[in-house]
């Protein structure tokens, strides 16, 4: 497990890998099926209203893991501020994400890695860069890790979509690579600001 501190608006954060070890630290903010420690809705294409029990969604999603990180390798992580879990980010291969089938503006491209949900649970944490900075590392990984791009379906007029806003991401470099509906694909060449 990998331990680093960010230093935000005086706030100190470390950020841990998503481990089979630390699956229980996922956020956990809402009543079941909402929150990431139980939230299956990428790893699978079961209607996301038709509630997974939380028994078989703790399971998926632990499976999920244990075979992302042996094919893949460090696919999440979690922003801890003392031991409360702030934020939370997960990526991937496309392959590992089937519920990607269902977005009109995909399919992801082959070479870029997918990333599946980038979110501060806390509204009152928003606007304080802990985003930004999640993105940073994410980028700074797969670089590190000699992937090309990343790639994600961001969201147009609301910022409630598991990635968060389109605007966030065309600030941050990204551009729309393929636009069917509401959710356009964007992608962002690893390396280049
Ligand atoms: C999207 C999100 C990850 C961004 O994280 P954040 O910590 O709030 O963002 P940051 O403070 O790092 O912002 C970085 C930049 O992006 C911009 N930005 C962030 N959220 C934005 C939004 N909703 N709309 C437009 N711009 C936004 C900021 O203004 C900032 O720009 P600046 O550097 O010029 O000031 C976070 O706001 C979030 O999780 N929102 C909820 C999304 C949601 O509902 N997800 C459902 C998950 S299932």
């Amino acid at each position: 497990m990998q331990f680093s501190l960010l230093e935000i608006e005086s706030m100190s954060l470390k950020h841990e890998a998503v481990s089979q070890q630390n699956l229980t630290r996922l956020p956990t903010f809402r009543l079941f099926p909402y929150s990431c420690r139980y939230c299956v809705y990428w790893e699978s294409t079961k209607n996301f209203d038709e509630k997974v029990p939380q028994s078989e969604a703790e399971k998926l999603k632990s499976e999920w893991f244990k075979n992302t990180l042996e094919r893949f390798g460090s696919c999440g992580f979690i922003v801890c501020r003392n031991c409360d879990s702030v934020g939370y980010a997960q990526f991937g291969l496309p392959k590992f994400f089937p519920r990607v089938s269902e977005y009109s503006s995909g399919p992801p491209s082959d070479d870029a890695v997918f990333l599946s949900c980038l979110y501060v649970p806390k509204r009152e944490l928003r606007g304080m860069g802990i985003g930004k900075c999640m993105l940073e590392i994410v980028e700074s990984d797969l670089l590190r890790r000699g992937y090309k791009a990343v790639e994600t379906f961001a969201r147009k007029g609301s910022e409630s979509s598991p990635a968060g806003p389109l605007e966030f991401y065309l600030k941050h470099g990204f551009s729309v690579k393929r636009e069917r509906d509401e959710f356009p694909l964007v992608r962002k060449e690893l390396g280049r600001r």
